[in-house]
């Protein structure tokens, strides 16, 4: 008895170490030949793909509903998985994402992060063939399907919301504990409990209305093309130290440096950008906008500093509305 249960533990210890790594981002192990071992990842809808914004199609969805985003959560842990570092919460119920493009209630699975070995790449879609130095992946899966495990055998099992980083010279605060928590992980197969609550909201962009959405995969084996991808437009700024610590992570070959997919053909696919027609996007204020008077044809364009008022009303409105769900 006592041997039949050590034999089955050393199996699904051996089981769980080599699954953590059968694949990787280079050489033998490198994404050229996922589609050996994974026939999905040769598939005719991969992601990440490349986003030509000429291409895109305009489109006004209906809200994007976040729930639970700006809960306090205090049972977030951080793993090192030897892939990249995942971000898992043990409350009930989850944040979960409903509206939008989406059919159904979404409920929140992990977040993780791919990044690259210096500031120039790292993203793993691409804006106009743009590259960030890092990319968040919020996971969800299905409610009906009850898990993540299950979801992904269906094609609209998961959505992820994906968001990318860019450069600032100012530090993020809400990313200080993530970072430190980095410190402690730095090996695979490792896991902490960050040491203060943790907010969704905190760690996300200004803007969650403009995003581009396209059906694709899991960018990583087993590549299963279940995924409703949602990219927001506005990035997340953070120094270059604090992404810095994620090229500290190691896997069993040593330091994680890169562990973005590179882009796969979009083939017959269509992406749809979705913007709300009363929000302007406030980074296109100019220069010379703290004039006083605004020419008629600018507040056309909507590059006017007072149209953040009525999206700042916008926000809180939904998240009242959240508050009473
Ligand atoms: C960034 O990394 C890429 C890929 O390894 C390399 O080709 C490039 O020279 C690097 N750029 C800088 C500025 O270090
Ligand atoms: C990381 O480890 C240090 C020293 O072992 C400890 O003081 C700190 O609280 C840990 N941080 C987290 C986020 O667990
Ligand atoms: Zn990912």
């Amino acid at each position: 008895m006592q041997v039949v249960a050590a034999t089955i533990f050393v199996f699904a210890l051996l089981q769980e170490l080599t699954h953590g790594e059968e694949f990787g981002y280079d050489g033998s192990i490198g994404p050229e030949y996922w589609g050996e071992r994974y026939r999905e990842c040769a598939g005719k809808h991969q992601s990440p793909i490349n986003i030509n914004v000429l291409r895109v199609k305009q489109v006004t969805l209906p809200d994007l509903v976040l729930v639970g985003f700006d809960d306090s959560i205090d049972d977030v842990h951080v793993t090192n998985n030897g892939h990249t570092v995942l971000i898992e919460v043990k409350n009930e119920p989850h944040p979960r994402v409903r509206g939008g493009p989406l059919d159904g209630d979404y409920v929140f699975s992990q977040m993780h992060f791919h990044w690259g070995d210096n500031d120039t790449f790292g993203s793993e879609d691409k804006i106009n063939h743009r590259s960030f130095p890092m990319e968040l992946h919020m996971v969800f899966f299905k409610e009906e399907y009850g898990s993540a495990v299950e979801a992904v055998k269906h094609s609209d099992g998961l959505t992820v919301l994906a968001f990318f980083y860019e450069l600032d010279r100012h530090q993020h605060p809400a990313y200080d504990e993530i970072t430190l928590a980095l410190v402690n992980v730095t090996e695979p197969h490792t896991s902490v409990v960050m040491s203060h609550p943790f907010s969704f909201l905190n760690i996300l962009p200004y803007d969650l209305k403009r995003y581009f959405t396209y059906k694709g995969s899991l960018t990583t084996p087993p590549c299963s093309e279940v995924v409703l991808w949602l990219d927001f437009e506005q990035p997340i700024r953070l120094t270059h130290e604090q992404i810095e610590a994620f090229r500290e992570i190691r896997s069993s070959h040593g330091k994680i440096t890169h562990n973005f997919r590179p882009i796969q053909p979009i083939g017959d696919r269509v992406v749809y950008y979705n913007i709300d027609n009363n929000y302007y996007v406030y980074n296109e204020i100019e220069e010379h906008e703290e004039t006083t008077t605004l020419r008629p044809s600018r507040r056309k364009k909507g590059n006017d500093a007072h149209s953040l008022v009525p999206t700042v009303y916008t926000i809180s409105f939904t998240l009242m509305m959240l508050f009473s769900l």
